[in-house]
């Protein structure tokens, strides 16, 4: 029995938070707020989460550069996920957002500021005013490194609150008893040492899994480990054929150029020179929302017009806006653009191309924060003891397609939301209790056999062979055949995890092991998305098909629930939310959208 082999601490929490970027901060710090004992476990440290990344901004209709109305919000939210939102969670979303900001503001947010001294807002993609008249300056920034700045905060208000940090440990897998969760089991990378974490309640704030992609904006942590451990548990995944391209990563390594470089004045250009975004949104022009622009690139690149010496990217022109401008509001861009591409962007454009950036899927939540879904297969369920946050977690307010600057709103209002939920929870709940070990030990069964794999084909080479098939399979535009051909890319590639070879048997920081096990936890993922796009007949917000061009609202205005039971994919369907849970705003019915 390997759990024999090991050294095992154990730990009992009031709640037990599972990463530490924006999201599981902020949750940190309403738990220990609240004075709950709150351990917060991540791989790496706080401040290097991928939330640190986050540049543009942070949405909210605070009206400090012209008039502004969380109906507004909530109108192009809706419009934007392309009718897949559920409207309760949004219209939550879009009213909590000014109250979210002034708090961060008051926690020590350094935000840039206006003339007057208020909180600066700029223009991003799909934000208007008076229900799509005009558009709205809306996404609240620090420079370009917003993310960078909130993580910070947080971080800092979690120590002052005296939340417990420990970093640099891998969870492994969730405890599960009689489908309640009871805590997580984590490998301390620097000790060497496995740990259960025992908790009432457990809030998974472990990211997304960009990284199931040969080219991401994402940090390469971001394997969407919570996702994967949800998935072994017998739990479901929502809407994971949603996929977002970010139009402006940098051509060749991937870097995010903030929309807010658009929001700022930048444009696009083809290889006339012409800025087509004009031709494909006469409106909002290149702040159409990310899936309109994405695919309008990629159809002028398939047309011939790309630009370069392969005719394969597109060009961002921000030379215009003047060294000042560059300077005080995108300093972030200016110095990638220079690492990563040898540009300097006072003079020449950026070449830049669709990059995966963000998923709308994870796992289904309440707009409390609670996981939805038995293991049993009934969607209407509260998962006792678990919850998910951030692009973990699936509320869902971004449906088929996430607006730029709703993801550190949705970080932070559900961060929040669940912390609330959790300490009224904890009214009615003793403290963790520590069970049996024979709950974990199936945990530390999949572990060891990973540990002591001798196979003989390299990590790298199968993630490579994963991250290609994603990226040719499962991309911007889709259809039936390539489709079914990435099912069985991504099929024949699981395969060859058994014939894994670990070199490294040690305990202590063996990267070796830990990206085997991220890439057991990526192909999990890869598999559901690919199936679950293959289902959708119908193209919505991110998922565009060739072979069904249309929406359809009639038969997929749904939410996919995918499950893995012995390599197997089960798919069911719940209808999208349409009440919106307050008399305040009636619902937004669907209609065509034009940008
Ligand atoms: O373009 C950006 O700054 C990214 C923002 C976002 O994804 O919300």
């Amino acid at each position: 029995m390997p759990t024999g082999n090991y050294k095992i601490q154990h730990h009992q929490h009031d709640v037990v938070v599972v990463g530490a970027g924006g999201a599981g901060l902020r949750a940190c710090l309403g738990l220990a707020e609240a004075g709950l004992s709150t351990a917060c476990v991540t791989k790496v440290f706080p401040t290097r989460s991928h939330t640190v990344a986050a540049q543009g901004g942070m949405s909210a209709a605070l009206a400090n550069m012209g008039e502004d109305d969380w109906r507004w919000h909530m109108y192009d939210t809706v419009k934007g996920s392309d009718w897949l939102g559920d409207q309760e969670a949004i219209s939550f979303m879009c009213k909590e957002a000014p109250s979210a900001v002034i708090e961060l503001e008051h926690y020590g947010v350094p935000f840039s500021r206006t003339g007057e001294g208020k909180i600066y807002q700029r223009a991003f993609g799909g934000m208007t005013t008076n229900f799509g008249q005009g558009q709205a300056q809306r996404t609240c920034a620090a420079a370009d490194r917003t993310g960078h700045a909130i993580l910070h905060t947080l971080y800092q208000q979690s120590l002052k609150h005296n939340a417990e940090f420990f970093i640099e440990y891998f969870a492994i897998d969730l405890i599960m008893e009689d489908g309640e969760c009871r805590g997580v089991l984590a490998w301390c990378l620097e000790t060497g040492e496995l740990h259960v974490f025992w908790a009432s309640q457990v809030i998974l704030a472990t990211g997304g899994y960009g990284r199931a992609y040969f080219s991401a904006t994402s940090a390469h942590t971001c394997t969407g480990d919570g996702n994967a451990m949800v998935l072994r548990a017998g739990l479901p995944l929502q809407d994971m054929e949603f996929v977002q391209f970010h139009p402006t990563g940098v051509y060749g390594s991937g870097c995010l150029i903030t929309e807010g470089a658009r929001g700022e004045g930048g444009f696009l250009t083809n290889a006339d020179g012409e800025r087509f975004m004009e031709r494909y949104a006469p409106n909002a022009k290149d702040l159409a929302s990310r899936d309109v622009v994405s695919r309008s690139m990629t159809m002028e690149i398939r047309a011939g017009r790309g630009v370069g010496r392969d005719e394969d990217h597109i060009y961002l022109h921000l030379e215009h806006l003047g060294a000042d401008i560059l300077a005080e509001r995108l300093p972030g861009i200016s110095e990638t653009a220079r690492i990563f591409a040898g540009v300097d962007v006072c003079k020449s454009p950026i070449p830049v191309i669709p990059t995966v950036h963000y998923n709308m899927g994870g796992i289904p939540t309440n707009i409390h924060g609670e996981c939805m879904g038995s293991a049993s297969g009934n969607d209407k369920e509260v998962v006792p003891g678990l919850m998910a946050i951030g692009e973990a977690g699936c509320v869902s307010v971004h449906g088929a397609n996430r607006l730029g600057s709703n993801s550190l709103l949705d970080l932070i209002v559900f961060g929040r939301a669940s912390a609330r939920r959790a300490v009224e929870n904890a009214k009615t709940k003793s403290l963790a209790k520590r069970g049996n070990n024979a709950l974990f030990e199936p945990a530390i069964s999949r572990f060891d056999h990973m540990r002591f794999s001798e196979g003989g084909v390299s990590t790298a080479s199968i993630r490579l062979k994963m991250q290609r098939a994603m990226q040719s399979n499962c991309a911007v535009f889709r259809n039936q055949q390539v489709l079914e051909e990435g099912v069985h890319e991504i099929d024949a590639t699981i395969d060859l995890l058994s014939d894994v070879g670990i070199k490294d048997r040690s305990m202590i920081w063996n990267t070796d092991l830990v990206e085997a096990l991220e890439l057991e936890n990526l192909l999990s993922q890869a598999k559901v998305t690919v199936h679950s796009a293959l289902a959708r007949q119908e193209s919505r917000g991110a998922h565009a098909r060739d072979d069904f061009p249309d929406r359809d609202d009639a038969h997929w205005m749904s939410h996919t629930n995918a499950r893995l039971n012995n390599g197997l994919v089960g798919l069911s369907y719940r209808p999208v939310v349409l009440e919106t849970g307050t008399t305040e705003v009636e619902t937004i019915a669907p209609k065509a959208r034009v940008y």
